[in-house]
């Protein structure tokens, strides 16, 4: 594996296999990388000759009290991880390579139906981040494929939307959520969990299984389960942001009764001084 932190240098290494005709996949990631993210790994090279990750903390992404500073950074692990995974190349870049004139001088990419909603509402900023760091990496990488989580559902699903918006010829590839042995979606910030709070994390997960059920055996009320599910997390020590069902393709809010196919179940919240969130979707 080559690690590269110069734009000129990783482009000149991909040009080379591409000149080879070999397809080429991008995992992009901010590191403290965990199994959900070598299953990202996983999944490129089997779409892809050549599998480049990067490791980029974007603070473009983050709003002004979040958690920047204390993000785990934890390179020198990272790189063992994915050497093991036989991956081509890692691209780290500095934030002065990424935005050389400054984060505030910058072009930013956004689409705010999308980003106005769910995470978007809690964390203002964070859309217009991913989809401007997201778009650069696209742009510098120039892969065939490119492979995100599933857990981050809203990102994926804005992903999606900007590659075909801006006619990149990219498929955007999901992969379903990894979980630890008790359900809880595995995250980066998980790590930030104290042992009380990990212990009621995976209240998270079997909230939306429940609710997922009560939809499967017919239950349409989904305000009324949304409303249940929300003091159920509340009262176990969460605080709330969004537990949600909605319509899997453009993420609109479905009303009790509403006829849909395709359904997600959205949730975020705080426990302790961690976000969590995830989802589970359905096709009825
Ligand atoms: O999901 C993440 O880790 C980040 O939002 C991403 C897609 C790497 C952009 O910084």
């Amino acid at each position: 594996m080559q690690t590269l932190n110069q734009v000129k240098y990783l482009r000149a290494a991909i040009n080379a296999d591409k000149e080879r005709g070999k397809r080429v996949a991008l995992v992009p990631t901010m590191g403290h990388l965990h199994e959900g993210h070598l299953q990202l790994v996983r999944r490129a090279h089997e779409i892809a000759e050549i599998v480049v990750v990067s490791i980029f903390v974007n603070p473009m992404q983050f709003g002004a009290s979040e958690d920047l500073d204390s993000y785990p950074r934890t390179l020198l692990d990272d790189q063992e991880k994915l050497e093991a995974e036989n991956v081509h190349f890692l691209f780290t870049p500095s934030d002065k390579e990424m935005y050389p004139n400054g984060i505030e001088n910058h072009t930013k990419v956004s689409i705010e139906n999308l980003s106005n909603m769910l995470c978007g509402i809690h964390r203002p900023v964070h859309f217009e981040g991913v989809c401007t760091v997201v778009t650069k990496l696209f742009n510098l990488v120039q892969p065939d494929a490119a492979v995100f989580g599933e857990k981050d559902f809203q990102q994926l699903t804005i992903i999606k939307r900007l590659a075909s918006d801006l006619c990149m010829p990219i498929d955007i590839i999901g992969v379903p959520t990894a979980r630890a042995h008790d359900g809880l979606a595995l995250s980066s910030r998980n790590t930030y969990l104290s042992s009380v709070d990990r212990a009621r994390a995976p209240m998270l997960y079997e909230t939306l299984k429940d609710i997922r059920d009560q939809i499967l055996a017919g239950n349409r009320q989904y305000e009324t389960l949304c409303e249940e599910a929300k003091q159920k997390l509340n009262s176990s020590g969460f605080d709330v942001d969004y537990f949600d069902i909605r319509d899997q393709n453009d993420l609109s809010l479905l009303a009790n009764d509403a006829e849909n196919s395709s359904v997600s179940i959205l949730a975020a919240g705080t426990l302790g001084s961690t976000r969590l969130l995830d989802n589970i979707y359905l096709s009825l």
